[in-house]
């Protein structure tokens, strides 16, 4: 998951852009044909050329749990380069009455099949987001970035800055604590976030509220 990962293949970042976009355009296009069910949890298969590793299904349900109730009641919630929470969230919103709303800010066009609900999201303009999403106007702001680099999560916590009312719960390398802690004032959980495929470097969430994931 790191920029650096040597079992990674190392291309050239205008390759990799070219890739990026032939994938995120191909990637749409066969959802629309196929239509895949979308509300299904991985459904999308991962793709490591955007750096895509989903949550297992019980991290993603006490994730969506997590920010559902930080939320509270008919509250807004973000979900930044974190698709898994965002379809669970769908899942498990449409059984309740006290119902959230929630965005996907993500790279991989594929998920633009929740219409509306998908906002194309890239960290390298961090600000360059939608009209209608305004400042300060989510209860909660969950992310979980691409890359284990400071330009990464500095780009992202503008982002995530710019869209929170102040409840942010971060994802990423453990590794990141320190900048996590210097950039928005996160504190890393005691709760171990699993994948459906183990990750190389040890992975944590943060916060900047009082949580059960602490404890
Ligand atoms: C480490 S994965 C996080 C996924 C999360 N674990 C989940 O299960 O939902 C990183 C995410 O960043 C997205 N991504 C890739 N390139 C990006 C970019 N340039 N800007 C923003 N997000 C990007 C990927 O599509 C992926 O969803």
């Amino acid at each position: 998951m790191s920029d650096s990962d040597d079992d990674v293949p190392q291309l050239s970042d205008a390759t990799l852009a070219a890739l990026h976009e032939f994938y995120a355009e191909s990637g749409r296009t066969a959802l629309e044909q196929n239509s895949v069910k979308t509300d299904q949890f991985g459904a999308v298969e991962e793709d490591w050329r955007m750096s895509q590793f989903w949550y297992s299904e019980e991290t993603a349900v006490r994730l969506a749990e997590e920010v559902m109730q930080q939320a509270g009641e008919h509250g807004r919630i973000a979900c930044i380069s974190a698709p898994s929470v965002y379809q669970k969230l769908k899942q498990m919103d449409s059984t309740r009455s006290d119902s959230v709303s929630a965005v996907l800010l993500e790279f991989d066009r594929r998920f633009a099949a929740y219409g509306d609900e998908f906002v194309f999201y890239d960290y390298n303009n961090p600000l360059c987001l939608p009209e209608d999403l305004l400042p300060q106007s989510f209860d909660i702001v969950i992310a979980d970035p691409p890359y284990l680099s400071e330009e990464c999560l500095s780009k992202v916590a503008l982002t995530v800055k710019y869209l929170t009312k102040g409840k942010i719960l971060l994802c990423t390398g453990a590794i990141m604590e320190k900048l996590a802690g210097k950039l928005m004032d996160l504190k890393m959980c005691s709760f171990l976030p699993k994948h459906n495929h183990n990750l190389a470097n040890e992975f944590r969430c943060f916060v900047n509220y009082e949580s059960s994931l602490l404890s």
